[in-house]
């Protein structure tokens, strides 16, 4: 048995579409249902794995203009940094799409990690007072339409590290850590109750580097499991995706 839904792909072009496909859908319900679509992004491998977004048949589809962005974790680095989660979205993403410059919601680069953590924390709050945000029945936090996340060979999702005491946050929505094992050291992120208030949450794996930690992350693996962050994602009314290729998946039982 496995947790959540999980979909593998022969290819990265494979799962390119089934990606782009899924994102659309959400949005257009979400959309259809509240009249937003609230979503946040991850570093690394996925804002490529999203390309097919930028063009047919979404850039018609789509309602970008309801689209509100965030980051489920960013690099305390300035904006236009090549470490910036916020400047890999811009550059390969965002400025292709329609989006309407005031619903990005980037975290801000002139705070320290501390400082930046909260003042996120203070912008969300502001959002979900006015539903632009959702808002989680099953406990007191942001319920984002979609978090999409990556996960690291360590089996690490947002900025939550193996080991690290920020896996035990339980009242802060965003917090800080500045002693990231992957560089750079400073960052910000979502902490797992928000991630796991989130209607969807989908997490984006690729390449046989991540094997094993794919196995321990998604499968039935019994009591000598290690603590493994992609292993506490486990939203309490939402759904969860894994989107995987052959190599990343080619652990799990029954592959
Ligand atoms: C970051 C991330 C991080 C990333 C994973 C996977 O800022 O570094 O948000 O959680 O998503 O490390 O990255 P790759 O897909 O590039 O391996």
């Amino acid at each position: 048995k496995s947790r959540g839904e999980v979909r593998i792909h022969e290819n990265l072009d494979e799962l390119s579409t089934d990606l782009a496909d899924y994102i659309a859908e959400l949005s257009e319900a979400s959309v259809k249902e509240r009249g937003f679509f609230a979503i946040a992004l991850s570093g690394g491998s996925i804002i490529s794995l999203m390309r097919n977004l930028c063009g047919a048949p979404y850039n018609k589809t789509v309602d970008w203009s309801k689209w509100y962005i965030f980051w489920a974790d960013e690099r305390v680095v300035a904006k236009n940094h090549v470490d910036s989660n916020y400047k890999l979205a811009k550059d390969n993403l965002l400025s292709k799409l329609p989006i309407v410059p005031s619903h990005v919601h980037s975290i801000n680069d002139s705070l320290t990690a501390e400082e930046a953590a909260n003042d996120y924390e203070f912008v969300i709050r502001q959002l979900v007072r006015t539903r632009v945000v959702n808002v989680s029945e099953v406990s007191d936090c942001p319920k984002f339409d979609l978090v999409l996340l990556g996960m690291g060979p360590d089996g690490h999702v947002a900025s939550l590290f193996p080991n690290h005491s920020v896996l035990e946050e339980k009242n802060e929505w965003v917090t800080f850590i500045t002693t990231s094992p992957k560089p750079p050291p400073e960052r910000i992120t979502f902490t797992l109750p928000v991630i796991n208030s989130a209607a969807n949450v989908a997490v984006v794996v690729t390449g046989g580097g991540k094997a094993e930690a794919s196995r321990l992350a998604i499968d039935d693996v019994g009591p000598e499991c290690p603590v493994l962050p992609a292993r506490m994602i486990e939203p309490a009314a939402g759904k969860l995706v894994w989107f995987l290729d052959n190599q990343a998946a080619s652990k799990l039982k029954g592959f």
